[in-house]
């Protein structure tokens, strides 16, 4: 059988050619944008008079009829044909004879397969962002639940300051606003319509790009041919948006990790999401927190490995650029089931706030408001007030004590001032209610938060 570019060649390809040559093993996922860009070409073909109406029909039906095969599973997809493009083109020709050979005209796979890859782009660019809030709504479901629940507040891993959890849980809720949003912003940027460039340099046709790319929802044509045909940039921008994503989800993983742990205990994972040890029988294994905080390797190298392939691409096509698919099709995927699973893991574990109020108990998270107390009722510059504050917290640990267990006296007689109504200021629930500046834990802070987030998720789901 001949290849549909076989005019100029006499001898026969090397099977092995074939199968190093071949994208069709992986660029058959983007069947129905395949089919979807030939109907809106052979349109614009009838429309400029290059199909007549007997032709435009017969090619439409024939389209129909494969998108129904492969539907079924009923159609063969052979490594001979190369690429979904010329698969595509062969069965219309098998089903339809002649006319179906005027389908390329005006057009390129090279236009093709960009238009192709976009529009998986786009549209996963879509389900991806609409999972984003779905996570977000159960984060903000968990928040307003919580915006009393003491527990440590961290950094460097040691204890801090005392933080409510539902203000955690807007901090992470918040690193997906600003990845919902930077999907957004790619999705804009690359939602330019790339079909009817031909090969690189434009056609003699008379393309009606504009029609075309009005059609389907596009802001507009493509500027340049060559560029067209050329860029990755919109492949990158995705892959940029998932890492970024998926750096997210591996800092929420690796803090469910740790809570989930004896020595934190500030979370139970449901049984429908632990797993067991095949050795140790006692074990209940976090492994769907850790492989989610692991799939972020393989999303940054799928970045990374495309980055590579780019860089130094002389204009225009080239075939390295056929490197660019599965990558975005794994980091898709894998972006997708995580969001899926993340959302399911925290609308099913349990939070243990007993742990969490006496896990605040230890470390002298309120050795600040006692070095502001000095500030405000003493008049005492603040680097004095934190040294007097660390020599009270030395004393507390010669004693085996928490600060907030210290009686007034003793913390009078070391900061040599008289600190009556400290305990008070010790005391966990009002140092957290203390930080009401704006953005601060305060539970009306917090929940002032929550509410900002729940109007954005609001605009975002009617808008
Ligand atoms: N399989 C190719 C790719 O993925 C399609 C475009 C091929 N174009 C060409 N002139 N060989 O990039």
């Amino acid at each position: 059988m001949e290849k549909l570019w076989g005019g100029r060649f006499d001898g026969q390809n090397s099977n092995l050619l074939e199968v190093f040559n071949a994208s069709i093993g992986f660029d058959k996922e983007l069947w129905e944008y395949d089919i979807l860009g030939s109907k809106v070409h052979a349109k614009m073909l009838f429309g400029i008079g290059v199909l007549d109406e007997k032709e435009y029909i017969a090619i439409f039906d024939g389209l129909e009829k494969i998108s129904d095969r492969i539907k079924k599973n009923e159609f063969e997809f052979r490594i001979y044909d190369e690429d979904i493009h010329m698969a595509i083109e062969s069965a219309l020709t098998q089903l339809i004879g002649d006319t179906a050979k005027k389908l390329h005209t005006a057009r390129s796979r090279n236009d093709q397969i960009v238009f192709d890859f976009k529009m998986y782009v786009l549209e996963h660019n879509q389900i991806i962002r609409q999972k984003i809030l779905d996570l977000s709504d159960i984060l903000l479901d968990i928040a307003k639940e919580h915006t009393e629940t003491i527990m440590p507040g961290m950094t460097h891993l040691q204890h801090a300051q005392p933080v409510n959890f539902g203000f955690h849980m807007v901090a992470w809720c918040v690193n997906f606003k600003r990845d919902y949003q930077r999907f957004c912003d790619s999705y804009e940027r690359n939602n330019y319509f790339p079909l009817g460039v031909g090969a690189m340099a434009g056609t003699p046709y008379g393309n009606n790009r504009e029609e075309m790319a009005r059609s389907l929802g596009f802001i507009a044509p493509t500027l340049n041919a060559m560029d067209t045909v050329s860029q990755r940039d919109f492949a990158l921008d995705l892959l940029y948006d998932i890492s970024m994503l998926m750096m997210h989800i591996s800092r929420i993983a690796e803090e469910l990790v740790l809570w989930s742990s004896y020595e934190f205990r500030f979370i139970t994972l449901s049984d429908m999401y632990s797993t067991g040890s095949s050795i140790m029988p006692q074990k209940k294994n976090p492994d769907v927190p850790e492989l989610l905080r692991g799939k972020s390797g393989r999303v940054f190298g799928n970045l990374i490995a495309l980055l590579t392939v780019m860089k130094g691409l002389p204009l225009a096509y080239n075939k390295d650029t056929q490197e660019d698919k599965e990558g975005v099709f794994d980091s898709v995927n894998t972006a997708i089931i995580s969001l899926d699973i993340l959302k399911e893991v925290l609308s099913t574990m349990s939070i243990h706030t007993e742990n969490m109020a006496n896990m605040a108990n230890i470390g002298h998270l309120t050795a600040t408001d006692l070095a502001d107390f000095l500030v405000k009722e003493k008049n005492i510059p603040f680097r004095e007030a934190h040294h007097i504050t660390g020599k009270i917290v030395a004393f507390a640990e010669k004693k085996g004590l928490d600060i907030t267990e210290l009686n007034e006296d003793e913390i009078s007689d070391i900061a040599s001032f008289e600190m009556k109504g400290i305990k008070n200021i010790l005391n966990l629930r009002t140092s957290m209610n203390a930080r009401d500046s704006l953005g601060g834990t305060a539970s009306i802070r917090t929940k002032e938060q929550i509410s900002y987030l729940e109007k954005w998720l609001d605009g975002c789901k009617n808008g």
